[in-house]
């Protein structure tokens, strides 16, 4: 028998915390930065691990993990290669979603929102200060691209890193995105799948606030 027979039967019951809709406050960045700084204290493996789903202008959804670098301007950031699937998804269909899952925590945060291009100043501020290794990735890995095996990775990596001897611009195909969101909701883990939701929609500009059945 398989030894994944008993997935079924595996299941917690979440009891940690409970949320309602005047702890949220008025508006959601405040309190996704309260959530984020708590899954933080509570050290949360890679906090900023998060969910991306895009999809193509077909509707085909594609969803991977990046890493939340910041959240400014009311947006959430993060970097990628612009040629990689998913930059070609966002570039022909704007619309996409984040997940965060903060277990130790109980908590799961959804966003959704249109994503544009973050400038490039604000690329090349962020790729310069990235480790030189991580620098020489970006030019030597053609991200999401079917590659015939490790050492064209390796071999292009040892060229970049002769051809920029010491200084490492950054690539045309590598920046970020802002997703400015239209959507958020905080989810709380609670006994019996009695789960609290509380979604802040963005209507003209406006937040307004709901709870949700689990
Ligand atoms: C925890 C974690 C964090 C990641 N962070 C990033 C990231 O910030 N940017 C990125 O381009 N890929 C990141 N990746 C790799 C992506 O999940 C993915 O493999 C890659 O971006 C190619 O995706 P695509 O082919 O859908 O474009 C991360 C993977 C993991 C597991």
């Amino acid at each position: 028998m398989s030894q994944l027979a008993n997935i079924s039967a595996l299941r917690t019951d979440y009891r940690k915390a409970a949320l309602d809709e005047a702890s949220v406050g008025q508006h959601p960045i405040p309190f996704f930065e309260k959530w984020f700084l708590e899954a933080c204290a509570a050290e949360v493996a890679e906090a900023n691990a998060m969910t991306l789903a895009t999809a193509s202008k077909e509707g085909i959804p594609h969803a991977r993990m990046v890493l939340l670098k910041g959240v400014e301007n009311n947006g959430f950031t993060f970097f990628t290669n612009y040629d990689s699937n998913k930059g070609h998804d966002l570039q022909e269909n704007p619309h996409a979603a984040l997940v965060f899952y903060w277990k130790e925590l109980e908590r799961q945060v959804r966003i959704e929102g249109r994503i544009e291009r973050l400038s490039d100043a604000a690329s090349d501020e962020y790729f310069h200060s990235r480790p030189e290794g991580s620098r020489l990735g970006a030019w030597a890995s053609p991200q999401s691209k079917i590659i015939p095996n490790r050492d064209v990775l390796e071999a292009n990596y040892n060229k970049y890193q002769q051809q920029f001897a010491g200084h490492i611009p950054r690539p045309a195909h590598w920046g970020g995105f802002i997703l400015l969101p239209s959507c958020i909701e905080f989810w709380q883990g609670r006994s019996n799948r009695m789960h609290d939701r509380v979604v802040f929609i963005n209507e003209s500009g406006a937040w307004k606030k709901h709870r949700l059945a689990p």
